[in-house]
């Protein structure tokens, strides 16, 4: 099996990216032959500005830019995709966003053309969602940016391509908590990231209740 962790921050000293480090450790850990590959999308200098090559490929006019093709390569290699990002204004980071814009694009992610029915491309692959916000869980409930976030996030982008997602996670008071808790959590993701793999939370839930 073999993991695609995708990172979403300017800063390698970040918690962000301490948490990405520890998924890799936990599947170091557990797994003797899974693999694992890291994108480190502002290291890496992806340009998450859609243009005009990327519309043509969302109007099929033409095929994807050469960077596009080399971030859906990476996907298509990978059986468990991991996005692991700081919560911005209760979303992704615009790198992250980008990515998503120019890399799900209309014809690989999903199929729709005004004479077909629409297609979900991305059935097989199984997502992991890792956001780190500094607000508190309270917060996230009483404003309703819990449930905002798995609607646009979860629902909205993974869902709507077919791709499951089987955990998604807000490691939250990120700069007044010690962080042990998460890096933790993010271990132990790490750990579990293939096991029982292609069942939901709620799909194990109800296995092991049956
Ligand atoms: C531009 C910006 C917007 C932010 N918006 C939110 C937010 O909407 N909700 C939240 O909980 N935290 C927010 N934060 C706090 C970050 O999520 C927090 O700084 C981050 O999780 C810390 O992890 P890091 O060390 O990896 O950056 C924001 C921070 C920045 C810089």
């Amino acid at each position: 099996m073999h993991a695609l962790i995708v990172v979403a921050h300017h800063d390698p000293h970040s918690l962000t990216h301490g948490l990405a480090a520890k998924i890799t450790e936990g599947i170091t850990l557990a797994h003797d032959t899974d693999t694992f590959e890291i994108a480190d999308l502002a290291a890496e200098g992806f340009d998450p500005r859609f243009g005009f090559a990327d519309h043509a490929v969302h109007h099929r006019e033409a095929l994807p830019p050469a960077d596009v093709l080399a971030e859906q390569a990476r996907i298509d290699r990978a059986d468990a995709l991991v996005l692991v990002y700081p919560i911005y204004w209760w979303s992704m980071p615009a790198l992250l966003k980008g990515w998503i814009d120019r890399v799900f694009s209309n014809g690989w992610a999903f199929d729709f053309s005004l004479d077909k029915p629409f297609v979900k491309k991305l059935q097989r692959l199984k997502v992991h969602l890792v956001a780190v916000g500094g607000a508190d869980a309270d917060s996230f409930r009483r404003h309703g940016y819990d449930e905002a976030m798995t609607v646009q996030i979860d629902h909205g982008i993974f869902d709507y391509c077919g791709a499951r997602v089987i955990s998604s996670q807000r490691l939250l008071e990120s700069e007044t908590l010690d962080p042990a808790a998460h890096l933790e959590a993010a271990q132990a993701l790490g750990q579990r990231l293939f096991a029982r793999s292609g069942e939901t939370a709620r799909e194990q839930a109800d296995a092991e209740c049956a």
